[in-house]
Parts: structure tokens; sequence; C-alpha cells
């Protein structure tokens, strides 16, 4: 069975007929070797009439909006590429993803196309491997499942993991750039508050200092004990197991929703559909206040997307994780697409961005 329908943005026009062909052939039988089909077919177009030309358009824009992901291939410098800058558009309109293969050009530079693309890379090999590995039902369902595995496996030592990785910077500075996010959380979570994927609940101990009542939610029962232990003697914390993609988070109208450190770990259309999710859980005008992993990388480069981190644990157990890191404005406009105004925003000096927003 097929399970994905990708649409291929052509930016092909003035290239010789064989080469848009052998081209076309060489993404068709890719797709194929990852059970996916490319839904528009690539028949050289016969002279046409405007009327014709514009049922055409009609025609693939309807495939478009109807396909799981778009990949566009701008990699050819001197293509046309005018009709596929449209269709990455049209994607995006529809959240549909949009992986970008810029070949040698200097595509990966242009904001609208970062922007736009859920990943660039080099070569049509290279977007494959990422479909294959993000967007296919079994990539995901692995993908997910992993990174399940691993917080449940990191919990005991979660906080010494994350100091680890922060060596490499400075341990004060990190000390630093927590207390701006707990500063952050002083300000807005107040009222009803409703933190999700609370791992080991050290931003909620801020987080209860400050809110009259707070709703942990977690899907790791080793994550969840920690957090219970760390926040057991506050009065004020309920805590509920269950997975924020598929279950509910209760009826409840919150003041606040506090998401850290977790749309990172979500494919782009997922992480739509939680924002989507959790602005049905706020009330109106309550905020949502995010803070997530930020490309530190000063100029644009390919790779821009979701980075594979391998995390090794002594004993010899190995996790695959992949996560974004939002590259300048990106988590901003994931949030304003979901239905919220931004009312501030900020990044740390390193590794981080926040967002406060609210529903509108
Ligand atoms: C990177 S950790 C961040 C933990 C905490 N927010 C922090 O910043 O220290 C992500 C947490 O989200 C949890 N998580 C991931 N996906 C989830 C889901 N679908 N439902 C509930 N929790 C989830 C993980 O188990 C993990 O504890």
């Amino acid at each position: 069975m097929t399970e994905l329908k990708l649409y291929l943005a052509r930016a092909e026009n003035g290239r010789p007929r064989s080469e848009i062909a052998s081209r076309h052939e060489l993404f068709i039988s890719l797709a194929r070797s990852i059970n996916a089909v490319l839904v528009n077919s690539n028949e050289e177009p016969p002279q046409r009439t405007e009327d014709e030309c514009w049922n055409t358009l009609e025609r693939d824009l309807e495939l478009l909006h109807t396909s799981d992901l778009l990949l566009a291939d701008l990699s050819r410098s001197d293509y046309q590429y005018i009709e596929a800058v449209f269709q990455i558009a049209q994607a995006v309109s529809r959240e549909i993803p949009v992986v970008s293969i810029v070949g040698d050009t200097t595509f990966f530079e242009c904001p609208c196309i970062q922007f736009s693309s859920e990943f660039i890379c080099r070569t049509p090999e290279e977007a494959i491997r990422y479909v294959k590995a993000i967007h296919t039902h079994s990539g995901l369902a692995m993908q997910l499942d992993s990174m399940k595995q691993y917080y449940s496996a990191v919990a005991h030592c979660y906080h010494d993991a994350w100091t680890q990785q922060a060596s490499v910077h400075d341990v004060e500075l990190l000390e630093v750039e927590r207390n701006k996010l707990r500063d952050k959380l002083r300000v807005f979570a107040h009222g009803e508050v409703c933190q999700l994927g609370i791992g080991t609940g050290d931003w909620s101990e801020t987080i209860c200092r400050t809110c009259n009542r707070m709703l942990g939610v977690e899907q790791s029962t080793a994550m969840l004990n920690e957090a219970r232990c760390r926040l057991e003697h506050f009065q004020n914390v309920r805590f509920l197991q269950c997975d924020v993609l598929k279950d509910d988070i209760g009826d409840q109208a919150f003041d606040c929703v506090v998401v850290f450190f977790l749309l990172s770990l979500l494919p782009r259309r997922l992480q739509a559909q939680l924002l989507r999710k959790i602005r049905g859980n706020l009330r109106d005008g309550g905020t949502l206040l995010v803070a997530d992993s930020r490309s530190m990388r000063s100029t644009p480069s390919v790779g821009l997307g979701r980075t594979r981190m391998q995390q090794r644990f002594a004993d010899g157990r190995r996790f695959t994780l992949y996560k974004d890191h939002f590259p300048g404005q990106t988590l901003q406009t994931l949030i304003e697409r979901a239905g919220f105004d931004i009312t501030q925003c900020g990044t740390g000096l390193t590794w981080f961005s926040w967002v406060a927003a609210r529903k509108c």
C-alpha cells in the first residue's frame, strides 16, 4: 500500500527534455523506494491555450493540496523556479511540509526558503532519506517511540545529561539562561496553568510558586515519578500521564499553557496540530508560553531543519532523536499561524527562543 503522496515542485522550464525526464525518473524511483508516490507526473505539456494553462494550474493545485509533502527541487540555478516558489507558498498556506533540495545553489540563504522548508538539503537522495525517517508512518512511529523510550531512560539523570551537554558552553551561563526562562514563567504563568511535557518538573517548581493551580502533563512514567518527588511539597499541583498528541488534556480552559522544549521534538505538522489543540484548551485571551531550542548558526546553511541526534548510554543503549532548532522567526510564525497573537518574544544568549502569545 502506498503510504505517502509526494508532490514534486518542478522548477525546470528551459532545460532539455531528456534532462528533465531523467531527473524526474530519479525522483519517481526514490519515492518508490520508500513506498511513496509522486502525484504529479511529468508529461511534457503540449503547447497550451491560456484557458488550458489555468485548468492545468487548478488541477496541479488540487493535487498539491491533497499531497502529504512537497519536494521542491531548486537545485539548478538556471531553472525557472517561480512556479516552484508559488507551489511552496501554497504548501505552506496548507501546512503541507516542504523539503527543499538546493544542490549547489545558494537558495538556502533565502529567508523565504528557510522559513518555508521543514528541511533543506543538497540532493534528492538526502531528501528521500529525510522523508523516510520523518514522514513515513513507520518512520514517524519509530521516531516518537524512540523519543519516548529515551526520556524514560534518561529521567533519573536528566539534569546531569543537560549539564554535561552544556559543558561546551559554560555551566554558569547555562544557569543564567535558565533563570531568564524562570523569569518569564513568573511573568506569564498565572491562574490555572497547564504545563505540557513537564519532564522532571524543574520548570514546574517555578510555576507552582507563581500560579493558583498547575496541571503537569507528561507521557513518561519515569519522568512523572521524578516530577512527583520534586514537587511533593506543593499542594497546588496535579499530574496527568498522557500523550498530548493523542489524548485529551481535559475540558478545562486554562489561563496559561506552558510548553518548554517539547515542540522541537515533533515533526512540523504535529507541532501545528499540538498548537491548535492547546488553543482549544485556553480561555479567550489566555496565554501560551513556549520556549524551545533555536538554531545557533550565525549564517544560514543547508541541513536546516530537524537534526538527527544519537543519544548513547554507558551501558550501550542508544536512542535516535530528531529535533528542530528553530531558525529565525520560525517559532513565532508557527504560533501565529495556529491562531495566537504574539505578545512578547526573545532569545537567550545561547540556545533557546521564547514566545508569549495570546489566544485570539
Ligand atoms: C526535552 S524534554 C523537556 C522536559 C521539560 N519541559 C524541560 O524543559 O526540562 C521533553 C519532555 O516531553 C515529554 N513528551 C514528549 N512527547 C510527549 C507527548 N506526546 N505527550 C506527553 N509528553 C511528551 C517527554 O517525555 C519529555 O519528558
